[in-house]
């Protein structure tokens, strides 16, 4: 792809937010126009005037050195006969704004703002090529700022002023077509306009999402309209966005006069309200839309039940996936943030599958963690690597292999297994070259049982062994390890040997002395005891003492309830589900949360926000516990077996707090409907399965 074409950039290499354009003529209408693009940044392109294709931050998030997309579209409905012209915008994006601590901004502010495309033309007798060459013209955009955190500033009264381009050299060897469905806008949600106690007029749009803005008004010539963006508001009711950190995250569009319409989208928000700042006289607040911007995966499945709670619990988990799956898995979209953290990805991953068809969008980013895989195997924090460092620790690098089974385990596709297999080995060789001679993983948890409610708060890392956490996921890094290369019908023998060992010096050297719910739940989950009923007695009576309330952070959480129904305490799961006070996870739904919240305790129950220097209200980690909702609530359980067979069983098990049940779960092997209600205190369940 792209042989002929040139890198080019704006002469002024300063430009941040350029804008290219080539004219060209044709004398009859090809039978196919093709418009392939990429760039280092987020394009939008346009021909005559009109927006190509309806892709938002294309080319997407990747591992640019090694991993560049390109979209190919279809530009034969908006050309003409006679001159005709292309425009592309070229913002940051994720290539060139600040994200992460890898670069200075030195470093970002020498990446070229460079793009490469190529036009094809395909007539009855001949195929014409127009490619990105010096040929093309750039200027600056109207867009006076437009990056990741600091949102987008537009002057609509700007005439570019186009200048020659220059070629500028960079790798060609890194391009790929676009691997996951890519961004497009969803819902759309209206304002509810309230003044708030300080006078500010704030428009609040009822949902928590990730997404930008529609703007259409009247105006006249440099008035200008600026808008902020908040999660919540205050204890008071006032606007509030300290959490944002240095992240401006706002929209500042001064005006040309008359009607006129502005939606950014080589950006993006996290928010739900927005504050009007600045406004043109006469502005109706009315005319701001609230779009809706994730990666357009399907949706596979659905959940309600008979406790509105826990039905609005479900709707913030997927409110919590749509906002934090914009083309990578991210941590949360609003604050100076909004990196793949794999920790994060790797607790909420099954039940992501579960919600939406998510293969395409885990396997690129499986792509990107290979890629970003140091040469001695250890896997960086986040994906991309924005970080720069090399260790992402117990529960985090092992994304590595939790995210290719999991995804295995939802779609069955053995390609995911094949592309990661070397990854995976290399992962769980460089743990074991760091265990000591128990093989014991010390010293491998970097953020242990992170956020675990009620440690104290210069203890993030919660009251979990580190050293039990490490070689727990050490030991269940290698299981999936073995599994999947039984799968692909390897020799992993040695791996074999290897789990076997580190589950035997656990079980003699750590599980007698398991003392939080965290380690209980891991000893279950990753199958690290030998009487897995006697350790689930032990975890429901830990709860018990805990006082029936789960003791749990980003580690813990999304094994506890299933660690408790191994031992068939799904009575004490229940409990747990319905509890509505700190810490729970109804606790912030009664608190008006409509996604799922980075802390147990971000709006305290005194009405005391969380500190502002890491508090995010979208953050879908603990959402996890949907899985369970899935697999036992409804019974909806994939199996594989050593051969890697999948089978779908269906098995729920009902509970009278929860009144009613009715789950709708697609996938490769067939549609299931579970429906359970009670009749007295008799269970009446149904299930309906049609066979794929
Ligand atoms: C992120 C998390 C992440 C963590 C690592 C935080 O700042 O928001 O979600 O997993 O750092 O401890």
């Amino acid at each position: 792809m792209f042989e002929k074409a040139l890198f080019i950039r704006p002469e002024n290499a300063a430009v941040s937010c350029p804008v290219f354009r080539r004219t060209f003529t044709l004398d009859e209408l090809p039978a196919e126009a093709t418009l392939a693009v990429t760039g280092y940044g987020v394009y939008e392109a346009f021909c005559n005037e009109k927006r190509i294709g309806d892709v938002c931050m294309a080319p997407g998030w990747t591992a640019y050195e090694k991993r560049l997309q390109y979209q190919v579209y279809d530009i034969l409905p908006l050309l003409k006969t006679g001159e005709n012209e292309i425009q592309i915008i070229l913002a940051p994006g994720w290539r060139r704004s600040r994200l992460g601590w890898r670069y200075t901004p030195e470093q970002l502010a020498a990446f070229p703002a460079a793009l490469i495309g190529e036009m094809q033309f395909t007539f009855a007798d001949r195929r014409d090529t127009v490619v990105t060459y010096l040929t093309w013209q750039a200027a600056d955009s109207r867009y006076t700022e437009c990056s990741i955190d600091h949102g987008a500033q537009y002057d609509a009264r700007q005439e570019p002023d186009f200048s020659p381009t220059v070629e500028i050299d960079l790798p060609k060897d890194i391009f790929i077509p676009q691997e996951n469905e890519p961004v497009r806008m969803q819902e759309q949600f209206s304002p509810e306009v309230i003044v708030t106690p300080r006078h500010e007029v704030v428009l609040d749009f009822k949902q928590e999402i990730t997404g930008t803005v529609k703007l259409d008004f009247s105006a006249r010539s440099g008035e200008v309209l600026q808008l902020s963006c908040a999660e919540i508001l205050d204890g008071d009711g006032n606007f509030y966005n300290e959490n944002y950190r240095s992240a401006k995250s706002l929209i500042r569009y001064v005006c040309r006069d008359g009607r006129q319409t502005f939606c950014p989208t080589m950006t993006f928000f996290g928010f739900r309200y927005l504050r009007i700042d600045l406004a043109p006289e006469g502005f109706v607040p009315e005319s701001v839309t609230a779009v809706v911007l994730h990666s357009d995966f399907k949706k596979t499945a659905s959940f309600e039940c008979g406790v509105p709670l826990v039905n609005r619990l479900y709707q913030n988990v997927v409110w919590g996936q749509k906002s934090n799956m914009l083309d990578i898995p991210t941590d949360c979209p609003q604050r100076d943030e909004r990196l793949g953290w794999t920790g994060d990805a790797a607790a909420f991953v099954r039940t992501a599958c579960y919600n939406f068809d998510m293969q395409k969008f885990f396997t690129k980013w499986l792509h990107d963690l290979a890629a970003e895989q140091f040469s001695d195997g250890s896997i960086p924090p986040v994906i991309p690597n924005a970080s720069g460092s090399d260790v992402g620790g117990a529960g985090w690098s092992d994304a590595a292999c939790i995210c290719p089974w999991a995804v295995y385990t939802a779609y069955g596709n053995k390609k995911i297994l094949q592309d990661q297999f070397e990854s995976m080995q290399k992962y769980v060789d460089c743990i074991a070259r760091q265990a000591d001679d128990r093989l014991h993983w010390i010293g491998g948890s970097l953020f242990g049982d992170w956020l675990q409610p009620e440690a104290p708060f210069e203890n993030m890392k919660g009251t979990s062994d580190l050293d039990v956490i490490a070689t727990a996921f050490f030991a269940h890094s290698t299981d999936l390890l073995v599994r999947t290369g039984k799968v692909l019908e390897k020799d992993v023998s040695k791996y074999e040997a290897l789990f076997k060992k580190i589950r035997r010096n656990f079980t003699e050297d750590y599980l007698p002395k398991l003392s939080t719910q965290t380690e209980l739940s891991l000893a279950v989950c990753f199958d690290l005891c030998d009487d897995k009923i006697a350790v689930s007695d032990r975890l429901a009576d830990l709860v018990h003492q805990d006082g029936d309330k789960l003791q749990t952070g980003f580690i813990g959480t999304p094994h506890l309830l299933h660690a408790l129904s191994a031992g068939g305490h799904d009575d004490l799961c229940y409990t747990l589900l319905l509890r509505t006070e700190y810490p729970s996870w109804l606790y912030p739904v009664t608190k008006g949360a409509t996604t799922i919240w980075e802390h147990w305790d971000g709006i305290k129950p005194d009405g005391q926000i969380w500190q502002p220097e890491m508090n995010s209200y979208n953050h879908y980690a603990y959402g996890a516990v949907a899985d369970w909702l899935f697999m036992r609530a409804a019974g909806i359980c994939i199996d594989v077996d050593e051969s890697g067979n999948r089978t779908l069983r269906i098995e729920p098990h009902p509970d009278k707090r929860l009144g009613h049940l009715d789950v709708d779960f697609s996938c490769d092997l067939g549609h299931v409907r579970v429906h359970w209600h009670y009749e007295g205190d008799r269970p009446i369940v149904k299930i309906e399965r049609d066979y794929a």
